[in-house]
């Protein structure tokens, strides 16, 4: 049986070998933002199931493909369906994508995700740039045998999300005109959504979005020195702030309002992002 890391490589080689040449920035497409791989041109596509190994996403409107190719003028890989927790998979799986671009060498990453907002002073359609995150609740992706080639066994964790690719980030926003939050982002194992008394907790803790994905990407990109951008769409207020229950349905309705922004917003951020 191949272990991990053959697994990884299996998949990486296969990629590697249909790639002109190693991408510049690669992108975690959270949901709604699906459809920026649209915009991708001269792209190379690859189904999930067809990539060595890859595991397989199976959330509806989740589309499995990494899609390699131009935008904004840069050199991307995109990964459009991710793997949650929530799905089952264990964290290492849920980390196999983002190791494979560190393995194609590519150490810049963009990670969009849903998010539910905590901070009262957010709105539902609102952007936030991830300073830092809480992720302790979750298991770790970096559990078992340290992988050397990635990175050491006890990484440091003080700066998760590049301080220079946020500042980046945050110009971006003033030259479209987009006003831009910025704060903590807390895991949260899914699927069900937090209790009242849950957020309250991760308020106190210093929450101000709470999610599903993107810590456990974060913590293996930054374990092997990737530089990390991450942005959520705040969809909904987080439970219990509002008098109305959490759907997906509505999670869902709010990407697609605010779909066209956001992807003019990583676009412009993709333009400038220092490499
Ligand atoms: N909680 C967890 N994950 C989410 C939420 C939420 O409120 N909204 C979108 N993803």
């Amino acid at each position: 049986m191949k272990n991990y890391f053959e697994k990884l490589e299996l998949a990486r080689n296969y990629i590697m070998n249909k790639l002109p040449g190693t991408p510049e920035i690669g992108m975690v497409l959270g949901s709604g933002l699906g459809d920026l791989a649209g915009e991708i041109r001269n792209p190379i596509e690859f189904d999930y199931t067809d990539i060595p190994e890859f595991p397989v996403s199976t959330v509806k409107g989740h589309a499995g493909k990494l899609i390699y190719g131009e935008l904004s003028g840069r050199t991307v890989l995109a990964m459009k369906g991710r793997f949650h927790y929530y799905e089952g998979y264990d964290m290492q799986t849920a980390v196999f994508g983002i190791r494979i671009m560190k393995f194609l060498g590519i150490n810049n990453v963009i990670i969009t995700n849903a998010a539910g907002g905590i901070n009262e002073n957010f709105s539902e359609g609102c952007l936030m740039l991830i300073s830092d995150h809480i992720g302790f609740i979750s298991p770790s992706p970096l559990r078992g045998a340290n992988i050397e080639e990635f990175g050491p066994r006890f990484p440091d964790m003080s700066e998760i999300y590049s301080k220079k690719h946020i500042g980046t980030a945050e110009v971006c926003a003033e030259e479209i005109g987009l006003s831009i939050e910025k704060g903590v982002y807390c895991f949260a194992q899914g699927p069900q959504y937090e209790t009242p008394a849950e957020i309250r907790a991760m308020r106190i803790m210093g929450a101000d979005a709470v999610g599903m994905s993107t810590v456990p990407e974060a913590v293996a990109a930054n374990h092997a020195g990737m530089n990390v951008l991450g942005i959520s769409c705040i969809t909904n207020m987080a439970a219990g702030m509002l008098d109305k229950p959490l759907s997906h349905a509505e999670v869902m309705e709010t990407t697609e309002r605010v779909r066209k922004r956001f992807m003019q917003y990583i676009k412009t951020i993709i333009a400038k992002l220092e490499v």
